[in-house]
């Protein structure tokens, strides 16, 4: 049964498709036994995915391989022939490469571009790789795949940003700036202790990747066109070579659902909704007014009208991009949702949305990373901003309190006589007299002033989890042993 073939020579000039070779058929090189005609030049437009989904060659060709190689264990395809499909597939891997392929949207899409081409250089034995399986479960491997290999990519990404976050996050670990709640100064925090909320959130974010990962790792191979197949298939070995736990349970489930693409973009788009959050503070910070920080030539632009200004450009698209990744997401469970078992061609519809998200994600983790390496710190603005606007007020009340014994809601109301004191006569909180204080508490003694600068206020927030400077170190080792050592972050 096997054909003792040779790889031929490429003959394949560049620009001519395989489709348009000999191998293309008045119809179609695939199913041309059943149809007579050619589709009309509208349907190959409406149906013709290779213009997108040429990037899931190497997920193609990987699991051709392990396809091809598992026939062979099987004893359903011949060494001979197993030989010449595999020899003749990383050719085709090294022409795609190269740029030498020419894709041809006559044959639809990557799985056919590369079985026509294979047909080309191998003849015949060609026609034995597609045996126990469908483009449906050859589809949903690829792109199974395909993401798999996007998480671990941004799996890097997230780490390197949580780096350059755990890095600025010790350099700063005693710079006070303002914390705000409603964007209104409320009380002084250190910037070494803003920027490790971050490291927390993109931790989250690894985490919900991880168990993505975790979830989808089963190989969708063998369930063929949605019953399974009759052949004596091992779908344990394809699974293993492809680095799957285990074969999925159910064929038909195997080639109808797309859900880890979209626990994908979902985990991403609240990945997406974390970097926003930064890269709106980061534009706020260097904003005029705020002047907290500033970003380096390397991350702005100019205009073209204005020659002072410098733009920060990055961190208005990262946050834009949040909203393509949701829209990516919701195009995909739109195009899911309510479609019967199993595969519906809808579903090809599936891959422009996962290589958007995955690409506008990779590049704003990148980009935000970039960013924070780049930002300079102007901690005399960040502390005169946080030690203004009576941000040590909860101090003053807390003082109250614990000096004096006044319950917490008194103690709030006194404080709030001697702000509207102090507001009155244009001053400070600590700005204000022993004897103008008296007049509104008059059990208060010279001890309080010790509270009311902002480096007393960040000190004391030694709970767990607060602000203080010493936390903030020590927040900063936890975080590189949580995050940073090597094998660590993944749940
Ligand atoms: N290009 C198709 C897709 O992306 C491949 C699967 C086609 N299967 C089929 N039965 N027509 O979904």
């Amino acid at each position: 049964m096997a054909g003792n073939r040779k790889v031929k020579p490429v003959r394949m000039r560049r620009g001519v498709a395989a489709g348009e070779g000999p191998v293309a058929a008045a119809s179609n090189a695939m199913w041309g036994g059943r149809f007579a005609a050619g589709p009309a030049e509208i349907m190959e437009r409406i149906n013709a995915s290779i213009g997108f989904d040429q990037r899931l060659y190497r997920q193609d060709i990987r699991g051709s391989i392990a396809h091809c190689e598992m026939l062979v264990k099987q004893g359903i395809v011949s060494p001979t022939d197993g030989r010449a499909i595999v020899e003749g597939l990383r050719r085709i891997e090294t022409e795609i490469e190269a740029g030498t392929f020419a894709f041809s949207t006559k044959l639809e899409d990557i799985h056919m571009n590369v079985e026509a081409r294979l047909a080309q250089l191998i003849g015949d034995a060609a026609g034995r790789l597609h045996t126990a399986r469908s483009r449906n479960d050859q589809v949903a491997l690829d792109v199974r795949l395909w993401v798999r290999d996007a998480v671990d990519r941004v799996e890097v990404l997230l780490r390197d940003l949580q780096a350059a976050l755990i890095d600025r996050a010790g350099e700063q670990a005693g710079t006070v700036m303002p914390g705000f709640t409603h964007l209104q100064t409320a009380q002084p925090v250190t910037f070494g202790h803003h920027l490790l909320a971050y490291v927390e959130m993109f931790g989250r974010d690894r985490g919900r990747f991880a168990d993505c990962r975790r979830r989808m790792n089963e190989s969708p191979l063998g369930a063929a066109a949605l019953a399974g197949s009759p052949h004596p298939i091992d779908s344990r070995m394809t699974a293993r070579a492809l680095g799957f736990d285990r074969p999925m349970a159910n064929s038909l489930d195997a080639v109808s659902d797309r859900d880890y693409a979209l626990e994908f973009m979902a985990a991403a788009t609240i990945c997406a909704v974390h970097i926003s959050r930064l890269a709106e503070e980061i534009i706020i910070w260097c904003s005029a007014p705020f002047r907290f920080i500033a970003l380096s030539d390397a991350f702005t632009t100019g205009s073209s009208i204005m020659p002072q200004k410098r733009n920060p450009d990055a961190a208005e698209l990262a946050r834009a991009k949040t909203g393509r990744i949701l829209g990516d997401f919701t195009a995909l469970a739109m195009v899911m949702k309510g479609l019967p078992l199993t595969y519906g061609k809808d579903m090809q519809e599936d891959k422009e949305p996962v290589f958007d998200a995955a690409d506008s994600l990779e590049l704003g983790l990148a980009a935000m990373a970039g960013m924070v390496r780049d930002l300079k710190v102007n901690a005399e603005r960040m502390r005169a901003v946080a030690a203004a606007d009576y941000s040590t007020a909860t101090d003053l009340a807390d003082w109250l309190v614990r000096s004096l014994g006044l319950p917490f809601r008194q103690a709030h109301h006194v404080t709030g006589r001697l702000v509207a004191m102090a507001v009155s006569k244009g001053v400070d909180l600590g700005e204000l007299s022993l004897e103008d204080m008296r007049e509104i508490e008059p059990a208060i003694t010279g001890d309080v002033y010790r509270v009311l600068t902002v480096e007393a206020s960040v000190a004391a927030r030694t709970s767990f989890g607060g602000t203080a400077p010493r936390n903030v170190r020590r927040a900063v080792a936890a975080a590189r042993q949580r995050f940073l050592r090597a094998g660590r972050g993944k749940g």
